[in-house]
């Protein structure tokens, strides 16, 4: 069998954390031989993936921008196309999780929150379906959506009202980008060992790590790598027919624990 997306130009936003699932869904995806574009807010950090890429044999390129500033999502697109000619796939996967109790969050807190995680969709999917358009070839956009778009937790509330509106721009998204070859799906990971776990108070952390094997019904804590295969599903041929949903990958965690 060939390789899985060979040729395909995919843009992942978030793409720079050395622990993140952004930066392994963007390894993930070269190796199966798509040319990739990684943004990040943090330049020096999407180098180093972008340098990964390329050590690996893998085309990429870097590049700096807030996926909240609609100018620095229009030279994201712009900086892929001059890169690579054309895109194919976005993974929106940029997102930030600060904690705060419902009772004590601060509106600086709620329009970041909202600014990165659902604004940050927006410009994104609409910048890069405006190009997929142009080009007529059809295109893929994937959002890094959470389980926290149907349950929320500690802390979590605004941030879950995020994760709620990219799963309904997910379904809007797909209702009327399909008719251009475009289909619009998210990825909806449990609790993945990533430095957004950072966010979380040492108690919790502690907590989360040493008592998830019961919580979680396959036993562990999810890994980036995890969620490496459903992006790399929902961006190939085999999701041809598939628009609108949100693929939960998550070790069970929304069963409850067994
Ligand atoms: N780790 C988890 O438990 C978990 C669970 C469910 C969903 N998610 C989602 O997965 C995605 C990736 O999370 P992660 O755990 O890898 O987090 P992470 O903190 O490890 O990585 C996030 C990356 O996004 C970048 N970023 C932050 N704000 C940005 C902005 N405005 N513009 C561009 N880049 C920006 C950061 O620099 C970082 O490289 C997020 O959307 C998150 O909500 C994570």
């Amino acid at each position: 069998m060939g390789l899985r997306l060979e040729g395909k130009v995919v843009l992942v936003t978030g793409a720079g954390a050395r622990r993140g699932i952004g930066r392994a869904i963007a390894l993930g995806m070269a190796r199966e031989g798509a040319r990739i574009a990684a943004a990040d807010i943090d330049p020096g950090l999407v180098e180093e993936t972008a340098a990964a890429i390329l050590a690996g044999g893998g085309q990429a390129v870097a590049i700096r921008a807030d996926v909240a500033l609609a100018a620095d999502v229009r030279g994201m697109v712009e900086g892929t196309v001059a890169a690579f000619g054309r895109l194919d796939v976005l993974v929106n996967n940029a997102g930030i999780a600060p904690i705060k109790p419902f009772l004590d969050l601060e509106e600086a807190t709620w329009d970041r929150t909202f600014d990165v995680n659902a604004k940050g969709v927006y410009l994104c999917s609409q910048a890069a379906a405006r190009q997929m358009i142009r080009q007529g070839t059809g295109g893929r956009i994937i959002n890094v959506s959470s389980i926290s778009e149907i349950v929320s937790g500690r802390g979590l509330t605004h941030y879950s009202a995020t994760k709620g509106a990219v799963r309904n721009l997910t379904r809007g998204m797909a209702s009327e980008l399909g008719k251009h070859g475009i289909a619009v799906n998210a990825i909806g990971p449990g609790t993945i060992e990533t430095d957004i776990l950072n966010y979380l108070p040492q108690a919790d952390q502690d907590r989360l790590r040493g008592q998830n094997l019961h919580q979680t019904p396959l036993g562990r804590l999810g890994r980036p790598e995890d969620i490496v295969g459903a992006a790399i599903f929902l961006a190939s041929d085999e999701a041809a027919y598939v628009s609108g949903i949100t693929l939960f990958v998550d070790g069970g965690q929304l069963c409850g624990a067994g």
